[in-house]
């Protein structure tokens, strides 16, 4: 972490996916250190997990499984790792992700590159048996499945991953996988959940096998009444809570960046309120009996603590660590602990959803 400030004219220099291998390759050698223990404060039980702290790293940074105890050393309370789809396959060609720094933003376009779920893993056994934060598991489909056979794809996925899963994620979000998004609405996603629920529910051959949470990553983009239909799906039990959100397709006026036309999924700052916006609208709709994960364009703690009140259990971040590098998650956990105390809640979990009060 204090090689940062020396690595990151480097990391600007090159281009946003060489940048981003690079970072994944460091994190391998890096020598791991233990985080400085975290604030009581931030503590928080959520779907049955303990999480140290509420800020966990959102799906994209490792997305093969490569590095999430160096993750959970840079101190994020919890590791979502993937999207992984059931077969390797490239993704979209290179150029696919754009740095837009004006607009503290990022455009991303790789249409799941995934090293398929055999490697991946093959990846995490590596790093079994050493106790860390729960980790997340996030399920993608190759682009060549028919959306018929969707449910076939994300239940390889999971069968192959279950056992290192603290929780599983269904992600029907992502712009950059043709017809991927069309899958939540609300008959295809309860075929979904059902056949990744019943892939769970067997277990990994242990004697219990334990209930492994699972959630479904949603878009910003949703009509309110796709909406609707999803806080029914979840409100009927056919998962465990809510990712909101991934990343947007919209390209706000605002965007000053020579980039801002390139095709995919716009993440970061100006993400921000869209995100925020379709997490209230689903606290309401749920009436605050689901748990939500807030993401997208948080970048310090008053960040995280408005997405706390507004209903979110917990919270992920990735394009802020882009700008920001690893010493934001130190001063994010800070700021929020600060805040939480500054308003009288004793916990995380007590502030979550207090602006509906
Ligand atoms: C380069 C990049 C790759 C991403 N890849 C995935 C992915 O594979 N699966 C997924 O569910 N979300 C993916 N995301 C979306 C993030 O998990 C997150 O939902 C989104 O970026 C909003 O958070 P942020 O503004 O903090 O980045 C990706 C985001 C970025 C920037």
């Amino acid at each position: 972490m204090t090689l940062y400030p020396l690595l990151r004219p480097l990391l600007a220099a090159l281009g946003a996916e060489a940048a981003h291998r690079f970072t994944v390759w460091a994190l391998q050698r890096a020598p791991q250190r233990k985080p400085a223990p975290d604030d009581a404060i931030l503590a928080t039980r959520v779907l049955g997990l303990d999480f140290p702290n509420p800020v966990g790293i959102a799906a994209g940074f490792d997305k093969h499984g490569e590095v999430p105890l160096q993750l959970a050393s840079l101190g994020f309370g919890f590791v979502e790792i993937g999207s992984v789809t059931p077969r390797p396959q490239p993704g979209n060609a290179r150029p696919r992700v754009f740095r837009l720094a004006e607009d503290r933003a990022v455009i991303n376009r790789y249409g799941f590159n995934s090293v398929g779920a055999e490697q991946a893993a093959a990846n995490l056994e590596r790093q079994q048996g050493r106790r860390s934060v729960p980790l997340g598991i996030n399920l993608g489909k190759n682009k060549d499945t028919p959306a018929e056979r969707a449910a076939d794809d994300f239940a390889k996925t999971a069968e192959a991953l279950r056992r290192f899963a603290g929780y599983v994620v269904v992600n029907v979000s992502s712009p950059n996988t043709p017809g991927l998004r069309a899958l939540q609405g609300r008959g295809e996603l309860e075929a979904i959940l059902a056949r990744v629920e019943r892939v769970l529910a067997a277990g990994d051959g242990g004697a219990s096998p334990r209930h492994r949470p699972l959630l479904v990553k949603i878009a910003p983009d949703l009509a309110a009444a796709d909406l609707a239909d999803i806080a029914a799906v979840a409100l009927a039990g056919r998962c465990d809570g809510l990712i909101i959100s991934n990343t947007t397709t919209r390209r706000p006026d605002t965007l000053k960046s020579r980039h801002r036309g390139e095709a995919g999924g716009l993440s970061g700052a100006p993400l921000k309120p869209f995100a925020l916006e379709t997490l209230r609208a689903m606290y309401r709709l749920t009436q605050g009996r689901v748990p939500l994960v807030g993401v997208g364009g948080i970048a310090s703690g008053a960040d995280a603590y408005e997405r706390i009140r507004a209903g979110a259990a917990l919270v992920q971040l990735y394009t802020a660590l882009i700008y920001e590098g690893p010493a934001l998650i130190p001063r994010i956990k800070r700021e929020l602990a600060a805040l939480l105390r500054r308003d009288g809640f004793a916990s995380v979990a007590a502030a979550v959803g207090a602006e509906h009060r």
